[in-house]
């Protein structure tokens, strides 16, 4: 299967408008989360729609151990030309660190921060062979400063960020590799998180549209934030002191 674009966290949300989006620029689809219903139903309405893409899915916990092996093996199997690679797939908890569960915080490091790391660095072979291929990571606003109350979150999205810059040089001329950054978006993120009554989820929210449009027109950079108000916030963040920037984002997700 050519020209494929492989969308971790598809079943809902930024991710699942990815898969309706790059299907109506011509890509045919791997779509790989857990709820088998959410990505049968995703898959029957795009081959509906679009008849001549391609899609399939795979139905994966990424908190697994194996669950990266999992798509290789798959992706070999079916012969997948893989041109895009989008790690979407991401949760916070809202809550103070030493109060959360460990078990939960462990899961969103190894979702947010490690299963995206080794698709990467799986599939940086494979689409160094084809030609204009891209890598999105989705980071977030909270990349640019501490979040006390969502520790864990804000340092994954951090990660996401410091890395795929890094890969941005790396890989420049290979592959195109980009952070996007959304803000507050109107998914299933927030009650996920337990964010739903947080000040970010009752100032402006962005629309997933949007943010998916902006991120695929905006791929080729390394940073992607999309949004006025989102890059006005990161540009009065980074000319904070961290001491005021962390301060804030308590107040906010208090
Ligand atoms: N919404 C926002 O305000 C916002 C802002 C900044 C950044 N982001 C980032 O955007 C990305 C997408 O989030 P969203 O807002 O679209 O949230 P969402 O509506 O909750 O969607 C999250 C997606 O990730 C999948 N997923 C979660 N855990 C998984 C696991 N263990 N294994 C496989 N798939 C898993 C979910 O599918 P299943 O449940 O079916 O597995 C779902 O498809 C995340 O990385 C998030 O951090 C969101």
């Amino acid at each position: 299967m050519q020209n494929t674009v492989l969308v971790t966290g598809s079943s809902a949300g930024i991710g699942e408008e990815f898969a309706w989006q790059l299907a109506r620029l011509g890509y045919n689809l791997l779509l790989v989360a857990r709820r088998t219903d959410k990505l049968s139903a995703l898959q029957k309405a795009i081959t509906l729609k679009f008849p001549r893409q391609k899609c399939l899915t795979l139905a994966l916990d990424l908190n697994e151990e194996s669950a990266t092996q999992s798509i290789n093996n798959f992706v070999d199997l079916q012969q997948i030309e893989l041109v895009g690679l989008i790690n979407n797939a991401g949760f916070g908890a809202r809550g103070a660190f030493a109060e959360l569960s460990e078990d939960r915080q462990r899961d969103m490091v190894q979702v947010n921060i490690l299963c995206l790391t080794r698709l990467t660095h799986a599939f940086i072979p494979y689409l160094k062979k084809q030609k204009n291929t891209f890598i999105i990571n989705v980071a977030s606003t909270a990349a640019f400063q501490a979040g006390p109350n969502l520790a864990i979150y804000y340092a994954s999205k951090a990660f996401v960020l410091s890395f795929s810059e890094a890969l941005h040089e790396e890989l420049k001329g290979q592959i195109q590799v980009s952070a996007l950054c959304p803000g507050a978006t109107k998914t299933e993120f927030a009650q996920i998180a337990g964010m739903s009554d947080s000040l970010v989820f009752k100032m402006r929210v962005m629309e997933k549209q949007a943010v998916v449009s902006f991120a695929l027109k905006n791929r080729h950079k390394a940073i992607a934030i999309p949004g006025l108000i989102n890059k006005i916030g990161v540009i009065i963040v980074k000319l904070l002191p961290r001491s005021i920037t962390r301060k804030l984002a308590f107040q906010i997700q208090k």
